[in-house]
């Protein structure tokens, strides 16, 4: 069904792989569009319950944007492309199933702007990351001034796109730029075994947390108010009541993810 992806779907977990090993990965324009699909299939599918992205091959998660397809572009197809991408990641993160990026390889330019949309990203010791757009007389254009800005502080955001430098995964780690730094060989595993930890929990709640999230790009006074109203709503819930009786029993709680 897909060309440049794979999907599989285990357990109710969709592993998205994003398969053109041959260019490291190169976010190429059938890339982009299986990807929106992928997405919005994700979205609609009840039986899907969480999300681990990440690339073929041993070498790259995602290499950035094709640059043979870039370098076709002007300044009016440019600006597209980027508010397309944009859309795409904005469809990513805003996902109400959990995602991890599980970075594989090289996360560069798009593919490190990628791996920013999951909720939480999980690296290689292999991974290298950085947006080296500026080496080629161009700026980040899926999100990479913005989300690195909110991710990693605005100075080591801007030492990273001004330099374009490569870091390693555990300097990502210690810039917060990932949450964990595992070997290669376990880091689906463990990718795995984080989001079973988070289906196990309420999924009405899981949803509301992902949702409340997205506040916190606004003012603190509107993301607080947002905040409150998804608390209230949790509380008009079966799993709340569930949640806090078996608390109360001294038993696991059964939620039924309404
Ligand atoms: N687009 C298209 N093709 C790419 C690519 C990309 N982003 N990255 C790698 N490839 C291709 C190479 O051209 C090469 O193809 P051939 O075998 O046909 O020559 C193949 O993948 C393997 O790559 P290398 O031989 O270069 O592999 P390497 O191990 O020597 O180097 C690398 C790896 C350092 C990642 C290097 O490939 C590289 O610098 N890639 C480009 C990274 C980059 O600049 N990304 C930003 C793109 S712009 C962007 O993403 C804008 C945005 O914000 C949306």
């Amino acid at each position: 069904m897909y060309q440049s992806l794979l999907w599989e779907l285990a357990e109710g977990i969709v592993t998205l792989t994003i398969n053109r090993p041959q260019v490291l990965n190169a976010l190429n324009e059938e890339v982009l569009r299986e990807l929106e699909a992928a997405f919005t299939r994700i979205y609609a599918e009840p039986e899907v319950r969480g999300v681990i992205l990440t690339g073929a091959g041993p070498k790259a998660f995602a290499a950035g944007a094709d640059i043979a397809e870039l370098s076709q572009l002007d300044g009016l197809r440019g600006w597209e492309q980027a508010r397309r991408g944009q859309r795409l990641l904005d469809q990513i993160e805003r996902c109400p199933k959990p995602v991890v990026a599980a970075v594989n390889g090289y996360a560069l330019g798009g593919g490190c702007e990628l791996a920013m949309a999951a909720h939480v990203r999980f690296a290689s010791e292999i991974a290298q990351f950085g947006q080296p757009e500026v080496n080629l007389g161009l700026i980040p254009g899926y999100g990479g001034t913005q989300r690195l800005v909110r991710l990693v502080g605005r100075g080591r955001a801007l030492e990273l796109l001004l330099s374009g430098e490569r870091i390693s995964a555990q300097r990502a780690y210690e810039i917060g730029l990932v949450n964990r730094v595992v070997p290669a060989d376990r880091l689906l595993e463990e990718a795995r075994s984080f989001l079973k930890a988070v289906l196990s929990k309420g999924p009405v709640a899981v949803r509301l947390i992902l949702e409340a999230v997205q506040a916190a790009d606004l003012p603190l006074e509107a993301g607080l108010a947002r905040e409150a109203e998804l608390f209230g709503l949790a509380m008009t819930t079966r799993d709340f009541r569930e949640g806090t009786r078996a608390f109360l029993e001294k038993r696991p709680p059964v939620f039924e993810g309404r």
